[in-house]
């Protein structure tokens, strides 16, 4: 009787060897080049906060897109190797079953919960997701810090006017009250002090006071008519540089002063509310006085912060 060779058995032959710590289709390369991915996405984002905050960058608006653009494109990239080497990918060859199907709903719910299964660092991965995105959303709403403090708003108001401040013309001479001409448009300084601030400047002009009718509690800030508003237009800060005076009174338009920006336009007599254009406010009045000389003096400061209407300080108008 001859003897066979030898068989393997079943249990002889070689089985695969899986990973205890990773379950079947699992792919921790890709994970690490998502979280990868995700990460760099954070940083960049967290690039242009920084670069933001810094402003004084040399190509400063370059850096700004590029860290942006960056930060998407890295986002993106996470969400397409996610998307290829992560997620199921299951064909059907059927038509798909009606809606409201209790079998194929079940069918996708398996899909969902062995895809997620699959991923051996489901929490490193959400970690990074949720960081990337937390960082993204606060680079986004960053410049919204540039429309102006909200609750802070005393900054805004410090100018160099001040009850006793002479009021001095461009080459630095004191203005008399007698210099002031009905019909002709001035500008005004404050004596002594830094004329590039936003609130130095002035516009000076004279109507008849019987045409007045300046907001409560301003009765006696223009004496012999003399008003004194802030230069700087509340719409963008372009500079106040045109007055329109009638040239026949009974049917021409009253005066105003008018911004050549984006033609805004005051009515002086009324606090320098905004007839015309796009500025959100009326122009800050300064309090004037008449010194016994017969110069003009602030008799405070502006009646609010100068220059252009930012966020917080259309909000202080509206309370
Ligand atoms: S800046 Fe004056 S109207 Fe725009």
């Amino acid at each position: 009787m001859t003897e066979l060779p030898d068989q393997p058995r079943p249990d002889d032959q070689e089985q695969p060897v899986t990973s205890p710590s990773a379950p079947e289709g699992a792919d921790p390369p890709a994970e690490a080049i998502v979280i990868g991915l995700l990460v760099a996405a954070g940083v960049c984002a967290g690039a242009f906060i920084a670069i933001y905050a810094l402003d004084r960058l040399p190509y400063h608006t370059q850096l700004l897109g590029s860290a942006l653009g960056l930060s998407f494109v890295l986002l993106a990239a996470a969400a397409i190797v996610f998307g290829i080497r992560l997620v199921d990918d299951e064909e059907g060859e059927e038509d798909y079953p009606s809606e409201g199907d209790p079998e194929a709903q079940e069918a996708v719910a398996e899909i969902v919960e062995s895809a997620g299964s699959r991923l051996t660092r489901g929490r490193l991965l959400g970690a990074a997701a949720g960081g990337a995105g937390t960082v993204l959303g606060v680079a986004l709403i960053t410049p919204a810090v540039s429309l102006g403090p909200v609750f802070d708003m005393e900054p805004m108001s410090e100018t160099a006017w001040s009850r006793g401040r002479r009021l001095v013309d461009e080459a630095g001479r004191p203005l008399l009250a007698a210099d002031i001409d009905e019909d002709v448009f001035y500008t005004a300084f404050p004596e002594g002090a830094d004329r590039n601030e936003l609130g130095s400047p002035l516009v000076l002009v004279r109507l008849d006071p019987s045409q007045l009718d300046l907001p409560a509690g301003r009765e006696d800030w223009a004496p012999e008519g003399i008003l004194a508003y802030s230069k700087i237009c509340t719409h963008a800060g372009c500079a106040i540089a045109l007055y329109r005076t009638p040239l026949f009174p009974p049917v021409s338009p009253k005066p105003a002063l008018v911004c050549p920006c984006h033609y805004s336009t005051f009515d002086p007599a009324t606090g320098a509310s905004v007839i015309f254009g796009p500025a959100g406010r009326p122009l800050p009045q300064l309090p004037l006085e008449i010194d016994t000389a017969g110069g003009l003096r602030a008799a405070g400061n502006l009646s609010g912060p100068p220059g252009p209407s930012w966020w917080g300080v259309r909000m202080r108008q509206a309370t």
